[in-house]
């Protein structure tokens, strides 16, 4: 398996109950490693341009609207199988379908403030990571 690199996003619903630590404790303790983080406040415009892909979703404007209403702390995830591992350890979208055990069972409040953001595939990773971070800035 090849060494991946992802996106992470902790969204506000997170923040705003202090659930960062515990939530990374659990990348890490799964073999991920955060090579990149900073925590940002988005913009309602930075917020549209990073879900430009769902933009004709009948979520996207509440979408938008969450995700630049508080703190988020946006990170680079790496390690083997990283995407899809990082998937496995977020659970499904709607807490309500997530796995015993997964972020999203344990913290998400509902389906849009579901705690955590993660890329679905190499290529929105790559354009996920360059979105927030530069080159420079990733230090594996
Ligand atoms: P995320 O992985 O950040 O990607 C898009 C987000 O849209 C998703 O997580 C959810 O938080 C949010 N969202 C809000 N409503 C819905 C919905 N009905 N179906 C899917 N995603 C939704």
């Amino acid at each position: 398996m090849a060494v991946e690199r992802t996106l992470s996003i902790i969204k506000p619903d997170a923040t705003r109950r202090h659930l960062t630590g515990q939530i990374n404790a659990r990348f890490e303790t799964a073999g991920l490693r955060i090579i990149a983080q900073k925590r940002i406040q988005m913009t309602r415009a930075q917020s549209e341009g990073f879900y430009a892909v769902h933009a004709e979703r009948a979520f996207y404007n509440n979408l938008c609207d969450f995700m630049s209403s508080g703190p988020v702390v946006v990170q680079v995830l790496e390690g083997e199988d990283a995407i899809q591992k990082n998937r496995d350890i977020m659970g499904a979208t709607n807490p309500a379908n997530a796995e015993d055990g997964t972020i999203r069972k344990d913290f998400a409040e509902n389906v849009e403030a579901n705690s955590v953001h993660g890329s679905d595939s190499p290529e929105t990773a790559a354009e996920e990571i360059s979105y927030f971070f530069s080159q420079i800035e990733l230090i594996g």
